[in-house]
Formats: C-alpha cells, structure tokens, sequence
C-alpha cells in the first residue's frame, strides 16, 4: 500500500483541533442565510481565495469574523456533527475538541448554546465508537479577568469539560498572565493545555510548564530553539500537539521540508500530528500526516510512532489507552 492509504487506514487520535476552526466555507454560507448574518464574501470560492495568510494575527482576524454565523444550539451541533463525521472517515478513534467560549459569549450566545450542541455531537459520535475529550480555551488577547468569568461560566457543566487551554494571538500574551486562573482549573480537576511556542519565543514554553503546569503543549514548534527545554520535554515525556498545515498556512515554517516535525522525532519527543484549524488550513488530520510525512520522507515506523503518540498523549484513561496501543 502507499503511504496515503497507509496513513488513511491507521486508527489515530486528534489532540489539537478548534471546533470553530473546522467551519466549512460551504457551511459558512449556510449558516449565514439560516441566521440572516451578513458576510462579506459573494461566493464559496471568495471565501477560500481569502484564506490567504503571512502570520497567525491574519488568520484570527478572519477565524473571529466567520464564527459569527454560529448562533443556535443547533449550529453548534451540526458544525461539531460535520467534524466528527469528517473526522471518523480519517480513522480518527478519539478527539480532544477546543471551543473559545468567549467567541460567542463576546457575540452575545449564551455559553449554554455552545456548550449544548457541542456535547450532543460528542454523544452521537461516543454512541458510534468515537470517545472525546472538550477542552474551553481562553483568549489569550483579552485579560485574566475574562478567563476568570468563563471559568465562572462553565462551572455548571463540568462534567463535560475536561480541559482547560489557552489560545489566540500568542505574542505579548505569555503564559503567566493566566496564572491565577490555570490554578484555579487546576484545583476543579481540569486537564491544562497551553498553545506555545508556535509564534511565542521558548520561554513561553517554559512559563507554560513552571507557571501554568500544563499537561501538554499546543505547537511546541519554537522550543527547538532550546536545547535544556528539549532535554526538559522528552525527559518529561510531554506531548507535543504539532500542526503541519496550519504552521505553514500561518508562515511558522516557510516550507513543510523544513517542518521541525523530523526534529522533534529525532530528540526523543511525543510528537503528535493534528489539523489545528482544517477548514482554514486546507486539510484534515490525515491530510496534514502526508504532507508532513512526504515532505520530511518519514518511515512507516515514524507515522506508526505518531499516531501512537496520539493515543499515549491523550487524556483517556490507562484502560483506553491500552486498547489503542
Ligand atoms: N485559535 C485557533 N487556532 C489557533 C492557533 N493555531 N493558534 C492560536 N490560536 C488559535
Ligand atoms: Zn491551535
């Protein structure tokens, strides 16, 4: 078999994927007319020629712009109900969803309309054989405050939430302005994660370990730099949730054949390949596995490692774990 269909039949986890993200151009549209909102796009096409990004800024202003369609508990459901579907045909067995609550809350939808149609989505997939985890993130643009009043938000519905991360414009917004709140989720029992070192410098990376104590690190990509945090991560065992197309759609890497995917392999470190934002980025998970595995000429051995890692990196349970690995 090539490696496509290799890669298409490996049972694998995501870890890194923005439900909001995964907004569709053709939905887009569709949930625009059903709402009555006006986007500023005349066609399908338009909106695909304007995924045109030079960093990650450019990316979220368009990203925050196209969530304003989402407004029912339906268009939650039928957006998260589309991924999953998407998702299972990519031999995805388990995901762990980010949403950015203050997206919507900001808009005015209520955090229980969110909350509401994204759950009921990992229900039906859970009744099919798929298992999830939901991750809230907090923006990391607006201040601690706000991450606190969605903490404050969520509390009724934590025994769907399983994780809190951190997200969006990654410069000027280092990990320990969200101390506080990170202790707090941590103290409720909460999974942390924390997008760093995708923009950010390595010392976010480190501020994402010793300040916010986090379980995993979104990206990771610029802790390469930093040969003791390398050290530091493989000797950990962290997890890595790397995003090939995106880095090269946001211009974190200029080409994937210098994708430091290859690198992070070689230095020992859980590497996972995810789809970030897939209808932004131009690929789903088993998309962003051959792009990066052609570019980098990775062996059956190394895809077999990262879909491992997908699973050993994961929050399921040891039980689950094992059924996987
Ligand atoms: N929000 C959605 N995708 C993101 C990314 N790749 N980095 C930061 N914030 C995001
Ligand atoms: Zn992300």
């Amino acid at each position: 078999v090539d490696r496509a269909d290799f890669i298409a039949g490996l049972p694998k986890a995501e870890l890194h994927l923005h439900i909001e993200g995964s907004l569709e151009p053709e939905m887009l549209f569709a949930l625009a007319k059903r709402n009555a909102v006006a986007i500023p796009f005349e066609s399908v096409e338009a909106v695909r020629a304007a995924y045109e990004f030079s960093n990650l800024q450019d990316f979220l202003d368009i990203y925050y712009q196209g969530m304003s369609v989402l407004q029912t508990e339906q268009d939650f459901f039928d957006l998260t109900a589309a991924y999953l579907a998407r998702a299972e045909a990519d031999a995805v067995r388990h995901v762990e969803i980010f949403f950015d609550p203050q997206g919507h809350t900001e808009r005015g939808v209520a955090f229980a309309v969110v909350i509401g149609g994204i759950a009921r989505a990992l229900d039906a997939a859970r009744a099919r054989g798929v298992t999830s985890r939901l991750i809230m993130c907090f923006l990391r643009h607006l201040d601690e405050a706000a991450a606190e009043a969605t903490l404050d938000e969520a509390l009724p519905y934590l025994a769907v939430i399983d994780g809190v991360g951190l997200d969006s414009s990654e410069v000027g917004h280092p990990p320990a302005k969200f101390a506080r709140v990170f202790a707090r989720a941590r103290a409720l029992g909460l999974k942390l994660v924390a997008h760093a070192g995708e923009e950010g410098p390595p010392a976010y990376v480190h501020e994402a370990l010793d300040v916010l104590g986090v379980d995993r690190i979104d990206h990771g990509n610029r802790a390469l730099e930093d040969a003791a945090l390398v050290a530091r991560l493989a000797t950990g065992g962290m997890c890595l949730t790397v995003c090939p197309l995106s880095n090269h759609k946001l211009c974190v890497v200029d080409d994937l054949a210098a994708h430091p995917l290859r690198r992070m392999l070689d230095a020992g470190l859980v590497a996972t390949v995810n789809s970030d934002d897939p209808a932004y980025f131009g690929g789903y998970v088993n998309a962003n596995f051959v792009a990066v595995a052609d570019a980098l000429d990775l062996r059956r051995d190394e895809i077999v490692a990262l879909a491992r890692n997908s699973f050993a990196g994961s929050f399921l349970g040891e039980t689950d774990k094992a059924r996987h690995l």
